[in-house]
């Protein structure tokens, strides 16, 4: 039996069969072709389809207008006509796989799915795809497993939604985990507008495409916002240049929105106050090891300066709480970034894998479904 493990972000696939340690990833968007030229298509010898998927959308967003739509929103999926899409140019153009009744799935959730998603994704995999076997399991904690932990608070900032999960012993504490709509998409979209006030186009889908390999490129975490801001109205020292385009404070003022998005007129609190209300949350007698082991997972997370200004900030918390100032040392914070963050969900997922891919009950198996319907879900976390 092949099992496979399916991390499917609002921006991102990062899957693979189990043994494989580094998952594929392309984009979980739909490109639909807006101009559809036949005679052009034809003599660059380019077949035509009405849909593309993924890494595919890049390829014929050069010849027409794409319309490009993303069925994942937030964490959650939206749009399951396609979702559906996005599985099967997983399953059979990037996997490679043709006939999936002899493979069991395992199917990362976002935290607060709600559960007829979860049972809609099931009935998707078991009546439309044919899988044997689904497994479902919450992101953070394989954020956890992939770095050998049974309790830690996982800091998990993707490109839709970032999740703050308290776990203890393998389970997360469902009151305590925190849910902002602040994302990397967000921060992109930071960006791009902020390079449009200074008269570059970044409108379409496309271009906010080259917004985000500038942000991944160029952008980092100020430690000093006031300082930095300060530092690039008077020098020009931050300045960069990439592509035609020049980079100055938006280098730091974009990833700003992840940590005060109220200076941005967003109505949510930022990602130090909201890791500071889930630990505190959490029963007394947990939380010095939740603030000794706060682990970071998901793109977002690999900018420059962000396990530094999350650990900053939460030290200054602490000691507002506590009434007196002190480092990030003496309240015995410790953040972790492991090299891998961005991908870290796929990799706890397949150590998972290893322990209970030959485990028939952990799974729900296609027998299960057809006998007992969305109740045979109840052996999974909600
Ligand atoms: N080096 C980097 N610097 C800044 N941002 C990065 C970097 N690498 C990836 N990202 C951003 O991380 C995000 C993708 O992360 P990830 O794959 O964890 O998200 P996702 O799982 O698709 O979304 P979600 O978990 O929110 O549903 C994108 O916004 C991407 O631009
Ligand atoms: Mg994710």
């Amino acid at each position: 039996m092949k099992t496979i493990v399916c991390d499917c972000g609002t921006g991102f696939m990062k899957c693979g069969f189990a043994e494989n340690e580094a998952p594929i990833v392309f984009s979980t968007a739909v490109g639909r072709p807006v101009v559809t030229r036949r005679d052009v298509f034809r003599s660059e010898n380019i077949q035509l389809k009405a849909v593309y998927v993924g890494d595919e959308i890049e390829e014929i967003a050069a010849h027409t207008a794409v319309d490009i739509t993303h069925p994942i929103e937030n964490g959650v999926v939206r749009d399951w006509e396609g979702m559906r899409l996005v599985w099967e140019y997983t399953f059979y153009t990037r996997l490679g796989l043709e006939d999936l009744s002899e493979c069991q799935i395992m199917l990362t959730e976002a935290p607060q799915n709600p559960t007829a998603n979860r049972e809609r994704m099931c009935r998707e995999m078991f009546e439309h795809f044919g899988f044997k076997r689904v497994y479902f399991v919450l992101q953070g904690i394989l954020g956890l497993y992939s770095c050998g932990l049974q309790t830690g608070v996982v800091v998990d900032s993707g490109d839709g939604v970032t999740h703050i999960v308290p776990i203890f012993d393998g389970y997360a504490s469902r009151p305590t985990i925190r849910r902002l709509d602040i994302a990397g998409r967000d921060v992109t979209r930071q960006l791009a507008k902020l390079l449009c006030g200074r008269g570059y186009a970044f409108r379409t889908d496309q271009s906010l495409g080259k917004a985000r390999r500038l942000k991944e490129k160029h952008c980092y975490v100020s430690q000093d916002y006031q300082t930095d801001t300060k530092l690039a109205k008077e020098t020009t020292v931050l300045v960069c240049r990439d592509g035609g385009v020049m980079l100055d404070y938006e280098r730091f003022a974009a990833p700003e929105i992840l940590f005060s998005p109220e200076k941005f007129g967003k109505e949510s609190s930022g990602l130090p106050a909201a890791l500071f209300s889930a630990i505190q949350d959490s029963g007394i007698d947990m939380r010095r090891e939740l603030y000794g082991n706060i682990v970071l997972c998901g793109g977002t997370t690999m900018m420059q300066g962000f396990s530094e200004r999350l650990e900053k900030e939460l030290a200054l918390l602490c000691g507002k709480l506590r009434g007196g100032p002190g480092t990030a040392k003496e309240f015995g914070i410790r953040v972790r970034s492991p090299r891998e963050r961005s991908s870290s969900v796929y990799i706890g997922g397949t150590v998972l894998a290893g322990v209970i891919s030959e485990i028939e009950s952990a799974w729900v198996t296609d027998g299960e479904w057809r006998r007992d319907g969305a109740q045979a879900l109840s052996k999974f976390q909600s």
